[in-house]
């Protein structure tokens, strides 16, 4: 399969970095098109843990071409410093990665923006990264954006500063930087990011004709789209497949779909969440899947995997193959519920409301758990027999098969599988 996708299908953080990292070895280039340094890919190459924000995952295969691509919004100060310690761990970038100068360039103003706003009104908080992303996607549709070409252009980039602070000074409290202070620090990060901005989508369209295998990285996950997701609680890119053909500049259909989804679930942020447990049992799931964000260090919030809201981003985003990660989280658990539909609830899809999905109340099913640590699992047939009943409930109810399992952190820790496990 020359084009794959690895795609989450919850609320972001379902180990997504950890399975393009295992996959990666075998790709000529990664590539991500959507979001930007409010990603934390989390990843354990050979020499301890790296929190990946803006850089693709296969940085850490030095074989791997990396591509950020024009669906991306960059914040060239801080994706320097991400550079830098990457370099610093022994992956040299140069020649491997590649950075579209159509991407967004997130510049201070819009980090004053996402910054005030979530210290406004509790009514209008998103609870955000706070790494500017909704302002930078709002000038770029706004036309008022900056580019990364314009990072090599002291004329272009005062000009494009100048039209963004025209239009956006006025919603800041008078403490938004000018063109002046933004200019400088812009120009300096953009002769140190020369040498990789270039024309990706051309780049990409001339390896997919020689039949390169290509690897696109999501960040966040399905449920954070900004149109199919629980807006307005939701990131401002196109997170599903969806997204992929425009945040890489190429009419293109990928071969493999990969929706990555956790053992259960989790969510950072505000927004509705209908199996979020606030008891005992989300604490319980907490603490052993180490559950804080890894941008923000916030706590996540956690619950019981919804098959109902899965099978609907898994229709939508045409998944051809479920990665089920952090399934050895849920060893120990006596019982272990899963989220089938809501109470009195029998449409096909998920509400665009937000007040109707707000008020949706899970329907569970409860299935018996497993003692055994599972850790060292390699082989879906050596799993506990109720794990591999959970699996083979979990992909007959979605109906798309199982491909991968992730039993723990580490880059050997999953494996593969044609579906669930038969008894
Ligand atoms: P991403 O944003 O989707 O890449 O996910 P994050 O890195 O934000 O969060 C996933 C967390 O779970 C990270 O700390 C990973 O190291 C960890 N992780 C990934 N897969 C597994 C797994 O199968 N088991 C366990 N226990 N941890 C995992
Ligand atoms: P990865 O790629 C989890 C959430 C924020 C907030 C909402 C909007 O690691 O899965 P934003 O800063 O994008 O404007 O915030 O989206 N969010 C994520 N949650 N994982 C992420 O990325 C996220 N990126 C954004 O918490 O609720
Ligand atoms: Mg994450």
């Amino acid at each position: 399969m020359p084009t794959t996708a690895i795609l989450g299908l919850q609320w972001g953080d379902e180990g997504k970095g950890k399975l393009v990292d295992s996959i990666s070895a075998q790709q000529d280039f990664c590539v991500r098109f959507q979001g930007g340094g409010n990603a934390g890919h989390t990843v354990y190459p050979e020499g301890g843990k790296i929190v990946l924000h803006h850089l693709p995952t296969g940085v850490l295969h030095k074989d791997c071409i990396n591509v950020m691509a024009q669906g991306m919004v960059v914040d060239p100060l801080r994706l320097i410093d991400e550079i830098a310690e990457v370099e610093g761990r022994g992956f040299k970038l140069d020649g491997r990665l590649f950075i579209s100068d159509r991407c967004s360039i997130t510049i201070p103003l819009h980090l004053t923006l996402d910054v005030d706003r979530e210290a406004g009104e509790k009514a209008n908080q998103i609870g955000t990264t706070k790494r500017g992303i909704g302002p930078t996607y709002a000038d770029r549709y706004d036309r008022v954006g900056v580019r990364a070409a314009d990072l090599l252009d002291e004329t272009s980039l005062r000009e494009a500063l100048q039209r963004a602070v025209n239009v956006r000074a006025c919603q800041t409290d008078g403490n938004a930087p000018g063109v002046d202070d933004m200019l400088k620090p812009l120009l300096d990060v953009g002769r140190k990011l020369k040498g990789y901005i270039t024309d990706t989508s051309l780049l990409l369209a001339e390896s997919m004709k020689e039949d390169k295998h290509i690897l696109f990285e999501g960040a966040q996950g399905a449920m954070l789209d900004v149109s199919q997701g629980t807006y307005p609680y939701v990131t401002s890119s196109h997170t599903t497949a969806a997204g992929i053909p425009s945040g890489v500049g190429l009419a293109l259909m990928v071969d493999k779909l990969i929706g990555v989804t956790k053992a259960y679930c989790t969510r950072v942020g505000e927004g509705p969440f209908p199996t979020e447990l606030n008891d005992d049992i989300g604490a319980k799931l907490r603490e052993a899947g180490g559950e804080f964000g890894a941008t923000t260090g916030r706590p996540r919030r956690c619950g019981w995997i919804d098959l109902f809201a899965l099978r609907y981003v898994c229709r939508t985003s045409g998944i051809t193959h479920l990665a089920i990660t952090k399934l050895d989280v849920l060893s120990g658990f006596e019982k272990i519920k899963v989220g089938v539909g809501y109470e009195g609830y029998d449409a096909p899809g998920m509400p665009a409301d937000i007040r109707r999905f707000s008020a949706l109340k899970p329907k569970y099913e409860s299935l018996p758990g497993w003692k055994e640590d599972i850790g060292s699992v390699r082989d879906a047939a050596d799993l506990p027999a109720n794990a591999r009943t959970y699996l083979r409930y979990l992909e007959d109810f979605v109906g798309v098969p199982i491909g991968i399992v992730s039993v723990g952190p580490a880059r050997e820790a999953s494996f593969e599988t044609h579906g669930a496990p038969k008894d």
